[in-house]
């Protein structure tokens, strides 16, 4: 079988079987030495969805990603990609995955345009097409003009934006990319979140890996979070904050309160935070801590303000891992 003929059978097998998972990982353990740095992961990633890996620095994120590539070999467990097994069948999944790494591997000596070219024929990609899917990709990721420049002369993000077309290049199904913005500013930042999203569109799995929760808020449909290489909690943004998060009380006081410790007796709050007259209260389950709140607030002094808001993505993680997501 040809290369291109592989390649339109894997497209075929994907497109016919659309409840088969994009990603299967099963117990899926990664130790170097004696540090567990994958620790028995089980998750599936859908087809057609964006996906997010959300953890800290340290926490085990590319070494799940390279796994899952066929780059770095399980310690035990299995991944399947579209039903291929990453171990048996690495040729195949090679033409299911386009891979944006974290280290960007581009040839700075090289101009977009060569590098892209070298990618292709890597890929097998037919000359008579290779012209044609080049201009379109970098006119996509909008470096069209800058075609013959030198990669070393780009910045951070445009070079992101280069390593991003070139995983496309061989018209993957499913992308990985393993932290997009990392590094980039924040207008480049809405390009590559605005590619991302047409990837989506476009049908393709999207798998990400981010600390950042304002991208893994914006762009993913589901979300893993991961800790030391275990999985904390999978779901929806808006379920984890829901199950999750219980509600923020923030309340502004005259004066800085003194009863903080009588706060924290309530039931159902889970914590508070005191700087100077303002409190943030953490809560826990359903119960009717507003009126307690106040009751022992308006007793000591004039309460100015106070608003009840859902939790955001970093107190969910600081509340499930009791650490912060970022330092
Ligand atoms: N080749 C390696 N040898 C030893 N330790 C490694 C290796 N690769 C990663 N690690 C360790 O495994 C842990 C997870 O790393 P990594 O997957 O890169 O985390 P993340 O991508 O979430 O920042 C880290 O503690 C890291 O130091
Ligand atoms: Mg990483």
């Amino acid at each position: 079988m040809s290369k291109e003929d592989l390649h339109s059978a894997i497209k075929a097998a994907g497109a016919m079987d659309t409840a088969m998972p994009a990603i299967e990982m099963v117990d899926l353990c990664k130790n170097f030495g004696t540090f567990k740095a994958v620790d028995h992961l089980t998750l599936t990633v859908r087809q057609g969805e964006i996906f997010g890996l959300l953890g800290p620095n340290g926490s085990g994120k590319t070494t799940t990603i390279n796994m899952i590539s066929g780059l770095s070999m399980p310690t035990s467990g299995v991944v399947h990609v579209l039903g291929y097994d990453v171990r048996r069948n690495a040729r195949a999944v090679r033409q299911i995955l386009g891979a944006v790494p974290q280290e960007t591997a581009l040839y700075e000596e090289l101009t977009a345009w060569a590098n892209m070219d070298f990618h292709a024929d890597l890929f097998g990609i037919p000359v008579r097409e290779k012209r044609e899917r080049i201009t379109r990709i970098l006119e996509l990721v909008q470096l069209l003009d800058r075609k013959n420049s030198r990669v070393g002369t780009f910045s951070g993000g445009m070079k992101r934006r280069l390593a991003l077309g070139r995983a496309l290049l061989h018209e993957p199904q499913l992308v990985y990319l393993d932290e997009p913005t990392l590094g980039v500013d924040v207008q480049a930042r809405r390009v590559i979140w605005d590619y991302i999203l047409s990837l989506r569109a476009q049908g393709k799995t999207v798998l990400i890996t981010t600390n950042y929760l304002e991208e893994a808020q914006a762009l993913c449909d589901r979300l893993a979070i991961i800790d030391h290489g275990k999985l904390i909690a999978v779901d929806t943004p808006d379920h984890l904050k829901q199950e999750y998060g219980g509600s923020v009380i923030e309340v502004e006081t005259a004066q800085a309160s003194a009863s903080v410790d009588e706060i924290r007796r309530i039931t159902g709050v889970k914590n508070v935070v005191q700087e100077k007259a303002h409190l943030t209260i953490t809560t826990q389950g359903v119960h009717n801590v507003v009126p307690q709140i106040i009751n022992i607030l308006s007793q000591e002094g004039e309460l100015r303000d106070l608003a009840v808001r859902e939790p955001n993505l970093d107190e969910i993680f600081l509340r499930l891992t009791g650490t912060a997501l970022r330092d």
